[in-house]
């Protein structure tokens, strides 16, 4: 292997980060600096072949998209987040391991279905532990609502896949409730047996922590027109829950502000 002298093996709360450091030669050029003017993205010239598409939204640092990448190198990944550090630092392990499928640009995960993603053109669509946003003001940035997942239908391929969760419990109770107007849902409830310390660096988190983690396997409803889903995205109820204040804490773990034993870093 070109990286047998990288004895560091980088680590997230204890759990190996996925894949290896290969020499410079062999790194790949990941991140999308600019994305040019709305309109849909045209994969095939920006992945230089075709093949079926899998989206990753609000990507964070892209553990979950690094794992998938490294296991399924026909498929191409496009992620995005609207922090640019995170962005950063995941755009630097997919350059250093060399993921020619993979793909990295700032951006919200609405605004790149709606700008960017043309209908039925991704085989699937990744949402791991969306921000639940506790104060009242910052609830109407709540991602998982019924236009969006109105968005999410209509990117998908015939039969394609959406996998959404979070470790919030009164956000997965609503997502119980609006998910099946979209998808025929199937709740993984055991550890992903792919990654069963966790697929992302939040799902670590939770289960370290003794959080309970809503899995959601979606497949698209085929049968479902224009106007079904303009009556659901108009009959469902909004996001308004109580997101519970005193989970905030396990975010601040998560940014690395404080370490587990719950010390200032
Ligand atoms: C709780 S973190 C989860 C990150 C990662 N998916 C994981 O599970 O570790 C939520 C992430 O969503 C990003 N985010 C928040 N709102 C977003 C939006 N509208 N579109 C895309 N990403 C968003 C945040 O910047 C943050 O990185």
């Amino acid at each position: 292997m070109s990286d047998a002298s990288h004895a560091e093996v980088e680590a997230e709360f204890g759990v190996p980060i996925p894949g290896r450091i290969l020499t410079e030669d062999l790194w790949a050029k990941t991140a999308v600096k600019r994305l040019p003017p709305p309109g849909p993205l045209d994969f095939a010239t920006l992945f230089g072949r075709t093949a079926p598409v899998v989206l990753d939204l609000g990507c964070g640092n892209g553990r979950s998209t690094l794992s998938s990448a490294l296991a399924r190198p026909d498929i191409d990944h496009f992620a995005v987040d609207i922090l640019p550090v995170v962005i950063r630092y995941f755009t630097r392990r997919a350059n250093q391991r060399g993921l020619s499928n993979v793909r990295i640009a700032v951006i919200g995960g609405r605004e790149l279905l709606q700008d960017y993603i043309a209908p039925g053109s991704v085989a699937e669509i990744h949402c791991y532990h969306p921000q639940p946003y506790y104060d009242r003001r910052e609830i109407k940035k709540r991602l998982i609502v019924p236009e969006f997942l109105s968005l999410v239908h209509q990117s998908l391929q015939p039969e394609g896949l959406f996998v959404v969760q979070t470790d919030n419990p009164a956000y997965a109770r609503y997502m119980r409730t609006i998910l099946p107007s979209f998808f025929t849902v199937t709740e993984q409830t055991e550890r992903w047996p792919d990654a069963p310390h966790g697929r992302t660096r939040r799902e670590i988190l939770a289960l370290q922590q003794g959080l309970p983690v809503f899995r959601a396997v979606c497949h698209r409803r085929d049968e479902l027109t224009e106007i079904d889903l303009q009556a659901a995205v108009k009959t469902l109820p909004r996001p308004t829950f109580d997101a519970d204040r005193r989970l905030q804490k396990y975010d601040r773990l998560e940014s690395g502000d404080v370490a587990p034993h719950g010390k200032r870093r």
